[in-house]
């Protein structure tokens, strides 16, 4: 008490102790738990990756069989919540019905909800979570485009009964192509923790109130959804559309960026922490031209990201502001590429970000002498003053 320090955006602020993962921002180095990002896409999975943030090792074959065929198991919601989804209407965002859906989610489960779990019941928790997130992401789908929820198949792997739940139609059984497949897999990994960004500290925060997981994730991933956040991969693609509209002019919006006085930045550009290339976009980067080419997509907004990339990296604005292209900069034309819709690719992100959002939870509640986050203030307002009676205003 006494003396507070102010430091907007808690730029220099360490909120906790963490030991899950580690980024060098001024070399662009990120590791999972020890382990370099660009290995884990190479070497690991989706699956064994949500394990090693959660738990903190790579599993062993028992120890992997085990989670995995737990969280393969749970996927199934109440049939109750699938009139949740019809009650809204057809062109709600989706990441408005998963955050909505996740907190509902915790009503079906009352034994879920006691504030200090024992492991095993926190396990089942995040088992359960891990595996019903993509059925309430598949079915908020479904309800904005107006086709029949497609029941879960628990014997199919983690993304591809994901997809199977997205895309397949009462006319056409879907079957993800390999290629598709891994390229989903490494955006997920890519995405699945980045320590104290916005929605993981909002998780931390809403948690140390020791509120449940649900609601926890569920206040999460409302902070994903701004266009500074998560929301950046959306906005992204819907401004290389517009790009493209304008005759492919992008040195327009370069301009425009860098002018003071117009409100509008390159999205998918900066970063609080990188000061160097995003080690995510790079290895998005080389995923893209490989799904495109062997998809045999030829997307214009490539090229044209592509030419922003090059002209902003050479440009002394950015090269000032150590701006570089972020993991939103290129994960939206992949998306694209996989037929996922543009108001679905931030849902992505919060799929994908949902181990690291546990982890972190798990991480927190497990301290001894956790504390309830309350930041302080300056307080800048009127000093005492009496009430003015309204006929006097
Ligand atoms: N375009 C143009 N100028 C920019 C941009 C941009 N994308 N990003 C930062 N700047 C400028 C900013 O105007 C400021 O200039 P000046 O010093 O002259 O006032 C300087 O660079 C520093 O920016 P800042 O806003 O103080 O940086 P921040 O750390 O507070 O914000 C950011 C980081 C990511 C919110 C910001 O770079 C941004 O708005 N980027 C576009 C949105 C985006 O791509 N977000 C995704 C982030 S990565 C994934 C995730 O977090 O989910």
């Amino acid at each position: 008490t006494g003396y507070i320090t102010l430091d907007p955006g808690y730029a220099n602020t360490g909120s906790c102790t963490s030991a899950i993962t580690y980024i060098d921002g001024e070399k662009g180095i990120l590791r999972y738990r020890g382990i370099d990002i660009a290995e884990l896409c190479e070497k690991s999975t989706f699956m064994e990756v949500c394990y090693l943030l959660i738990y903190g090792e790579l599993p062993t074959a028992e120890q992997y069989t085990k989670f995995k065929d737990k969280v393969l198991f749970h996927s199934l919601i109440h049939e109750d919540m699938k009139s949740f989804f019809t009650s809204y209407p057809g062109h709600a965002h989706p990441m408005a019905i998963l955050s909505a859906m996740v907190c509902s989610l915790s009503v079906y489960h009352p034994e879920l909800l006691k504030p200090d779990q024992l492991p095993h019941e926190r396990d089942q928790t995040i088992t359960r979570l891990l595996s019903k997130v993509r059925v309430l992401a598949a079915f908020a789908y479904k309800r904005s485009v107006g086709e029949a929820f497609v029941y879960s198949r628990p014997e199919l792997d983690y993304l591809s009964n994901f997809l199977h739940m997205m895309f397949t139609t009462p006319v056409k059984l879907y079957e993800p192509d390999e290629v598709t497949r891994k390229a989903l897999d490494v955006l997920f990994i890519l995405h699945a923790d980045h320590e104290q960004n916005c929605s993981t500290s909002t998780v931390r925060m809403v948690g140390s109130s020791k509120a449940n997981l649900f609601a926890s994730i569920s206040a999460g991933i409302c902070a994903l959804w701004g266009p500074l956040h998560g929301g950046a991969n959306q906005a992204v693609i819907e401004m290389l559309e517009a790009i493209a509209a304008d005759g492919g002019n992008y040195k327009k919006y370069i301009d425009r960026a860098k002018d003071k006085n117009d409100p509008f930045r390159l999205m998918g550009f900066g970063h609080r922490v990188y000061k160097n290339y995003d080690p995510r976009a790079q290895i998005i980067k080389k995923h893209c031209d490989e799904v495109l080419n062997k998809l045999g997509i030829h997307d214009p907004i490539l090229e044209i990201a592509k030419r922003i990339e090059e002209v902003a990296l050479t440009d002394p604005y950015f090269i000032e502001r150590k701006l570089y292209p972020n993991v939103d900069f290129y994960s939206g034309i992949l998306y694209r590429a996989m037929k996922i819709p543009t108001n679905m690719f931030t849902v992505m992100f919060a799929l994908g970000r949902l181990p690291g959002w546990i982890a972190h939870w798990k991480e927190m509640v497990e301290e001894p002498g956790m504390r309830i986050a309350r930041p302080r203030q300056i307080y800048i307002g009127e000093q005492q003053r009496p009430y003015k009676p309204m006929h006097e205003r």
